[in-house]
């Protein structure tokens, strides 16, 4: 596995498939990795911590960095290029790397854009600098960041021309053997939040496994979900059940949807969505 922190070496390797990440690596990382080294000749993968993307108050400088794990993980999955970066490469001092367009759904639907604010804008514009310096055939995300991925599809689709060809994969969730979705964060929950954190996903669950008849009304079923997840002690900053591409609220439940939900716990912010369709 090459070390490469030019990006002008990059450009021998274009037409990769390519995992973007922060580091910390873990199982969910790697799964994107086996999913994308079936998509083309060569794995690409990046670390870089983007600090546009943390609002202020969020954990920038004490977000996990395990370089040396990361890129042993990531050859013994057999990755041919870690892309490592550093600050100024990827936002030279000397030029404005620009944020592109934002697509409707990193503005609208009022989850993650809501309650973080500059997020999406840091997102999408790490993302566009990645892949005109790597210059995939096909990148993987997964689906845990749900609205992420749908933000990414969405600003790859609009500029096409840019990025011709580029394909957006996504690949489902892995999870801990109680159900919770892995994250780099979940290392930062106390003993006890760990074990109740899984709930967050057993009450998605109950959209999917209630017996919701198809046209129940949406603020109800979601209103039932909210206060499932304060009841384990939660404190909620969505719990909801929307359009599965455009994430808009639904009047009624009466297609394929996804149920999505962003909960505190202590100092810790877990987010999970799971599809869900009405009986
Ligand atoms: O999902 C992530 O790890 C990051 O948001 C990404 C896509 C690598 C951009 O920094």
């Amino acid at each position: 596995m090459q070390l490469i922190r030019d990006p002008a070496q990059m450009a021998a390797f274009a037409g990769a498939a390519f995992v973007p990440t922060m580091g910390a690596l873990h199982q969910g990382h790697l799964a994107l990795m086996e999913r994308a080294k079936q998509l083309a000749d060569r794995l690409i993968i990046s670390i870089f911590v983007n600090p546009t993307q943390f609002e202020p108050d969020e954990d920038y400088s004490r977000y996990s960095r395990t370089l040396d794990a990361d890129l042993q993980a990531a050859k013994d999955v057999g990755v041919d290029v870690a892309f490592v970066p550093d600050v100024q490469t990827m936002y030279p001092a000397e030029q404005e790397i620009p944020v592109p367009p934002l697509p409707d759904v990193a503005t609208a639907p009022r989850l993650e854009d809501a309650h973080r604010p500059n997020h999406f804008a840091g997102v999408c514009q790490v993302m566009a600098r990645l892949l005109d310096l790597v210059k995939p055939s096909v990148a993987v995300f997964g689906e845990k960041d749900y609205q992420q991925l749908l933000v990414i599809q969405a600003m790859v689709q609009k500029q096409a021309d840019r990025w011709p060809g580029l394909r957006i994969e996504s690949h489902p969730t892995v999870r801990e053997p109680d159900g919770l979705a892995m994250s780099t964060r979940n290392a930062n929950l106390s003993p006890d939040d760990r074990r109740v954190a899984c709930e967050i996903y057993h009450r998605l669950c109950w959209a999917q496994h209630a017996e919701l008849p198809g046209g129940v009304s949406m603020t109800e079923a979601e209103h039932i979900m909210a206060e499932l997840m304060r009841y384990v002690g939660f404190e909620v900053d969505y719990a909801v059940i929307r359009d599965a591409k455009t994430l808009m609220p639904l009047k009624t439940f009466d297609r394929p949807a996804r149920a999505l939900a962003a909960v505190r716990l202590g100092e810790v912010r877990l987010i999970d969505n799971i599809p869900v369709s009405p009986k």
